[in-house]
Formats: structure tokens, sequence, C-alpha cells
């Protein structure tokens, strides 16, 4: 008997379109004979869609190949696994987990928790303090109304205006630090401040994505990424580099511009990449992750000091995405992954 495996993408966050891409690869080498496939598409307004066409997987605008779902919940309720292939909030942050959950099937990846603690980087943070690992240090601030409140460790809040916050900035991290929207990805809403200028502008440009935001120490040096597979038996990947064609890794260096690359595995030495596999393991089982996550790093130029930088719990999975070529440098090649993902699957 096929496994019945619903393949969930696309999805209402900002990463869709790089979510379709993912989807598109995974159909393509999934293993027909062990596995019947039941393609779902959600919508950026979160309309959900059996997807028809089982060869290949591309989304236009008149969502031709789709016929909407009417019964979510018993069609899910079909499928002996389900594989979300989705990025980004209310794929990546726990949400579906939930639902998948409550109806008790088994799916990919991290469950409920660690994705949403994955997903926002505030709280990314405050575990990995409580782990030990090394990162870049940081001031946590929440918008309410017009005001913002600065949050210290022991979240004690205090109302605080820009020009305050600026000079705290200032004085606690110095400069450049980059903003961030705590729940984002794809760099959406980050930005790098030099001056407490800019620094202002960021906060207000930070806080349209979320109430949370993030100011980070900036970390000058290579940006490195480890890619962790397993539940309780855990394995790390070698580790990737990618070299930015932009000032940082923004989403138009991420998706649009080609003179961004990756170097697998990263020039850096043995010593380091050790720390680093050791370091995403670690995080991975900090915040009770399962199956799969990519971890993300920073190697100080001069120092080699090493900088956790964030957990990404289903990173993207197209077949020239970090995560999968990590592994395929290690031996496992994408369809075998993807075997393996799958027997992992938990609810
Ligand atoms: N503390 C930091 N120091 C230096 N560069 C940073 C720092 N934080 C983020 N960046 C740059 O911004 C990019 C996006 O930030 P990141 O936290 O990875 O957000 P996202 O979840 O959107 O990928 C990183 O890939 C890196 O290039
Ligand atoms: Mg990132």
């Amino acid at each position: 008997m096929k496994v019945k495996l619903g393949l969930i993408f696309g999805g209402m966050s900002t990463e869709n379109e790089v979510s379709v891409m993912s989807a598109n690869s995974i159909l393509k080498n999934l293993d027909k004979d062990k596995y019947e496939i039941f393609p779902i598409y959600i919508s950026k307004d979160g309309v959900w869609f059996e997807y028809l066409n089982l060869d290949n997987i591309e989304i236009d605008k008149n969502l031709s190949n789709t016929k909407e779902l009417n019964n979510i919940v018993k069609y899910l309720q079909n499928l002996d696994i389900i594989f979300p292939v989705l990025h980004g909030l209310y794929g990546e942050d726990g949400t579906i987990q939930g639902l998948f959950k409550l109806l008790k099937k088994p799916y990919v990846g991290c469950g409920v928790l660690a994705s949403s603690v994955g997903m926002d980087k505030a709280y990314t943070k405050i575990i990995f303090d409580r782990a030990n690992i090394n990162q870049a240090q940081y001031i946590y601030l929440k918008k309410y109304k017009d005001k913002y409140i600065y949050v210290d460790k022991k979240f004690n809040e205090k109302y605080m205006d820009l020009d305050e916050i600026a000079d705290m900035v200032d004085r606690k991290l110095g400069f450049p630090v980059f903003t961030k929207p705590s729940n984002s990805g794809s760099s959406i809403g980050i930005n790098k401040a030099k001056n407490k200028e800019e620094l202002k502008e960021h906060i207000k440009h930070a806080s349209e994505f979320d109430n949370k935001i993030l100011i980070e120490e900036g970390i000058e040096g290579a940006e490195v990424e480890c890619a962790v597979l397993g539940n309780e038996e855990v394995i790390a990947s070698c580790v990737g580099e990618i070299k930015s064609a932009e000032e940082f890794y923004s989403y138009d260096s991420k998706y649009e511009n080609e003179n961004s690359r990756t170097i697998i595995p990263a020039d850096i030495d043995k010593e380091v990449s050790d720390e680093i596999k050791r370091l995403a393991v670690k995080a991975f089982k900090a915040i009770d992750g399962k199956g799969l996550s990519r971890v993300d790093f920073f190697v100080e130029k001069n120092s080699n000091k090493v900088y956790i930088n964030e957990i990404n719990t289903l990173p993207g999975f197209t077949k020239i995405s970090m995560y999968p070529k990590l592994f395929e440098a290690e031996g496992i090649k994408y369809n075998e992954l993807l075997d393996r993902l799958i027997s992992l699957a938990s609810n």
C-alpha cells in the first residue's frame, strides 16, 4: 500500500512563491512507487485548493489546475502523512502544525512549540541565551499604540520614546545595528542602521510588520549555515557559506540578485565548523526541534568567534537550496532526504 502523502504549499506569507518552488522540487523527486501524492495549494489570502497536476507544480494568476477544497478537515483526514512545505507565517510558525496535531495526523518537521519559537526572533533569542549559545547582543522592544516599550532581560517593561531608545542602543550596542520585526522571514522589514537617525527610521519600519522588534549588534564576518536532521538522534551536515551580493543578505540579495552565491563546504577551519555543527544540534534541541532545521550563524572576522543568528524550521527546499545541498554534500541524495524526513514524521 502506498503512503497517502499530503503536500501543502503556497501559504499566506511573503514566501508563497518560494514555497511553490520548494514543493515542485519535492514533487518531482518523491518516489511515486512509495507515495500517493495529494498536493494542496494555499493561496496568499488563505483559500485551500486541491492541485490537480501531479507532474509539475506551477501557480499562475488564474489558478488553473486547482479545485477549491470545500471540506479541508475531511480532506486531511483521508491522508496518512502531511508534508507542509510552507515558509514563514501561517506555515512555519506552528499554526498549521496545530491543525495537524488536532487531527492526530503525523506531519513532517517541527511541532507547534518549536515552530513558533523558531519563527519568533525575540523568543528564539531567549531560548538561545538560556542554552548559553553565543549570539549578538540585543535589545527587545514592543510597540503599543504609538509608544515603544523596552523589555529588559527579566521582562520588566518601560515606556521609552525613540530618542531615548536611540541613546540606549548607542550606549549598550554601538553602531551598526540590525533592526528586525520579531516575526518575519526573507529579510522583510530588516535594516542595518549606522547611526541614531537611521535607527529611528528603521524601528518605525520594522514596527509595520510586527509589534515586537529586535535591535541587534551588527556582527562583521562570514554568514554560514548548517542543516540538521533527526528527532532524538540528530545529525548535522557540513557547513555552507553565503556570499551575499549586497551589504547584507536582504530580500533582494536572497531572491533577485544573481551574484549571491553559496560555497559548500565553507572555507573555515575544522575546529570552527565542528563547533558550528555542535551548536546547530544544540540549538535544534533547545527549541525542541523535530525532523529538520537549518541553523544560521556568523563567524566573526579576525576572531573566528561563532555567533548563532537564527533557526529556520522549514528552510527553502528547492534542489538548489542550502538545506538539501548541505546533505547532498554528505552523500544523502535529495530523494533519500525526503524519505528520511517522511519516516521521521510524528504527531
Ligand atoms: N546581527 C547581525 N549582524 C550582521 N548581519 C546581520 C545580523 N542580523 C541579520 N543580519 C543580516 O540580515 C540578514 C537577515 O537577517 P535574519 O535574522 O537572518 O532574518 P530572516 O529571518 O529574514 O532571514 C542576515 O542574513 C544577515 O545578512
Ligand atoms: Mg536569515
